[in-house]
């Protein structure tokens, strides 16, 4: 008794159960979280069987790209989510993300400029290598197997390109720091933004940026035409 007498008077208080330590930007999130996501994400953001997966450990890089991307509160099942307009704000997609991170952790993104000393032509190399091949070269995005697609690049802001990366969604493959570093990242993103997104076209009009199609096509027509005048032009002075 003695024991437990002096155990009880010096041992810590049992926290709260409801809210180990969140802060005050992921208890607003919590408090958003069990409006909109907790039907299909659970009550802790476990997951739910046959409606949505855990959160557990997705991070606030998850958060940012499906909220701020619209594509989660999910509308319906399909085989993949689409981008919609963004049912939150800017601030309450951070207080959503910020509950989940201290929840369980995982992948952010990084505050202030993400393209900030970025090489562009380095971020082309990355981009041909990584995400063309998906996305295709001009970042029109393509089809996919089962009726899945790589989406368009076009509307997507800085945040959610690096996102993306982080948490590598559905058929995207993860690049984390280690496989594309941070710098890189910022050179793919200014890539994606200055050159896909603005349409800057350096190598002048750019067919529809289907590649090698459109342009083989082209440069068929307009030699073949060329040389119909060059044989014609001969044939007249012999
Ligand atoms: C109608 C059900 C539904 C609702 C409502 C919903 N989700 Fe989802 N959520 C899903 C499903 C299904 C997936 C998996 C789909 C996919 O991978 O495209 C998912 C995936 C996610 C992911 C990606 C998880 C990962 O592995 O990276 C995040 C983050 C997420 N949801 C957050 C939210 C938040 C935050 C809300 C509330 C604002 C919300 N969801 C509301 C069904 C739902
Ligand atoms: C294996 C194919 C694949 C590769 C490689 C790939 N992606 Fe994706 N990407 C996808 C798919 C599929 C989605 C859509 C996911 C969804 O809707 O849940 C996507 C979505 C995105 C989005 C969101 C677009 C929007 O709606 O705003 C961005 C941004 C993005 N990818 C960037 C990249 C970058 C940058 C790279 C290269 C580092 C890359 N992806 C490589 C398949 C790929």
């Amino acid at each position: 008794m003695l024991a437990g007498g002096v155990y009880a008077a010096l041992a810590p208080p049992a926290q709260a159960q409801d809210a180990p330590g969140f802060s005050a930007a992921a208890l607003e999130g919590k408090a958003l979280f069990e409006v909109g996501c907790v039907t299909c994400h659970g009550r802790n953001a476990q997951g739910v069987e046959g409606r949505g997966p855990s959160l557990v450990g997705v991070g606030s890089a998850s958060v940012l790209f499906q909220v701020g991307t619209g594509r989660m509160p999910l509308a319906r099942q399909e085989a993949q989510a689409w981008r919609k307009p963004p049912q939150y704000s800017d601030e309450e997609v951070r207080q959503l993300g910020q509950y989940i991170q201290e929840l369980g952790g995982g992948p952010q993104v990084p505050e202030g400029d993400l393209t900030r000393g970025a090489d562009l032509s380095v971020g082309g190399d990355l981009f041909r290598i990584n995400c063309s091949q998906c996305h295709a070269f001009g970042g029109g995005g393509g089809a996919l197997s089962s009726g899945k697609f790589a989406p368009s690049l076009y509307p997507a802001t800085s945040q959610q390109i690096y996102a993306a990366m982080l948490s590598g969604p559905q058929n995207m493959p993860v690049f984390g720091d280690t496989q594309i570093t941070p710098e890189q990242k910022a050179d793919i993103i200014a890539y994606i933004q200055q050159v896909l997104q603005d349409g800057q076209d350096a190598g002048g009009f750019n067919l529809g940026r289907y590649g090698p199609s459109t342009e083989g096509v082209a440069i068929f027509l307009v030699g073949i035409v060329a040389l119909v005048f060059a044989s014609l032009w001969i044939a007249g002075k012999s």
